[in-house]
């Protein structure tokens, strides 16, 4: 009777172990196999079936969804991490140096330039063409867009452009225009950097733009900005007699009056704000007394002129006029000192060039302490320091 309850019991216990392994295994082998459902149908898996290694796989899923779609839908290509990997590709264009490669053999550097600078066949570019922008682009450390335009303009002396790059205020954007007022003129290169960044490769009064309000104080007013006939500072304030400039201005200039004062020198006014009309009838008295040359070496055409920003001042002494003012302590003291106030001397003798005036000693242009400063200390105009400074 007890052997027979025995084996009852041992039966029942290997029933009892049979239930519990097989409970573990399906609570083992049902969510592992739910994982896998999932697993499988990740890009992960896919991309692993077709062949690429995690590595691989990190770089391709870094892509746009769609792009990664199409990956999954081709064979094993070793060159599309490559590809993707190369310097100056751009994701959004995934598919473009893809199919572009697939019809043209290139290499992944040629195609991302291809692409990168919309330079397909259709418009009428050759794969040896091709290669000549890549490697000028290379040897002249010159970005693509430049390469194209130097290399179709037949501007390849690497040596000259490599002069040219190494200028303080070089700027990439003008490197077409440095050479080719090089080519023109065979000016030192400072002279070709200097001049180009102030425009001076124009004619004076061509390739005019508006001039940037945006700018505020630092806006830039000459013969190749203008301001509109109907702009007027709007917060003029009356600075001395019956004249006018922007608050920035007279604040500035009262402040340094003051200071020159204790030191027994005198300032005086002649002229601050102009308007357009002012403007137009001074110019036009100048050229009609002395002559069109004269009047546009010492007057700015109207919408050209600096006083109509507010932010000029024309400044003498008691005892003196324009013409003697250079001679006085009052300049020689602001030759040391407008810097500290915010004011520069805006056309100096050795710039004329450049300003496109003749050395006005009286006209000071407000452009706060620290430009100012800085123009001081790099004796620069502010032609040059617009255009490397600002406007970059
Ligand atoms: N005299 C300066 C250049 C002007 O007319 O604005
Ligand atoms: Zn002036």
């Amino acid at each position: 009777m007890k052997k027979k309850i025995r084996k009852k019991k041992r039966k029942l216990n290997k029933k009892g172990i049979i239930a519990v392994s097989v409970i573990i295994i399906l609570l083992i082998i049902i969510p592992l196999g739910l994982w896998f459902n999932t697993y499988s149908k990740t890009d992960k898996y896919k991309l692993s079936k077709i062949g690429y290694n995690n590595k691989e796989i990190k770089i391709i899923k870094s892509l746009n969804k769609k792009d990664v779609e199409t990956i999954k839908n081709v064979n094993y290509d070793k060159n599309i991490p490559k590809l993707i990997t190369t310097d100056k590709f751009k994701k959004d264009y995934f598919k473009e140096y893809y199919t572009y490669q697939k019809s043209h053999k290139t290499t992944n550097e040629e195609t991302i330039f291809i692409i990168n600078n919309d330079l397909d066949e259709n418009k009428e570019y050759n794969e040896e063409l091709i290669k000549t922008y890549l490697n000028f682009s290379k040897k002249a450390k010159v970005s693509a867009n430049m390469a194209v335009k130097l290399v179709n303009n037949n501007i390849t002396d690497s040596k000259i452009i490599s002069d040219i790059q190494k200028e303080k205020y070089y700027k990439e954007n003008n490197l077409e225009r440095y050479i080719n007022y090089y080519e023109k003129t065979k000016y030192d290169i400072k002279t070709i950097v200097r001049n180009v960044n102030a425009n001076i490769d124009y004619e004076y009064y061509t390739n005019i733009k508006d001039a940037d309000l945006s700018k505020d104080n630092l806006i830039l007013v000459n013969k190749y900005y203008k301001l509109d006939a109907s702009y007027e500072p709007d917060d003029l304030v009356q600075i001395e007699g019956n004249m006018y400039a922007k608050k920035v201005t007279c604040d500035a200039y009262l402040k340094m009056k003051k200071d020159a004062e204790k030191t027994g020198l005198s300032f005086t006014i002649n002229s601050a704000y102009r308007s357009y009309s002012t403007q137009e009838s001074l110019y036009n008295n100048y050229a009609n007394t002395n002559g069109v040359s004269w009047a546009e070496s010492f007057s700015a055409r109207p919408g050209h002129s600096e006083h109509q920003t507010g932010l000029a001042l024309d400044i003498t002494s008691n005892s003196s006029n324009f013409d003697s003012f250079e001679n006085t302590k009052e300049y020689e003291w602001l030759t040391k000192n407008a810097h500290k106030y915010g004011f520069i001397l805006r056309y100096k003798k050795e710039y004329q060039d450049i300003t496109g005036y003749h050395y006005e000693s009286w006209h000071y242009r407000y452009v706060g302490v620290d430009v100012a400063t800085q123009i001081y200390n790099e004796s620069i105009t502010y032609e040059e320091y617009y255009e490397y400074y600002i406007n970059k």
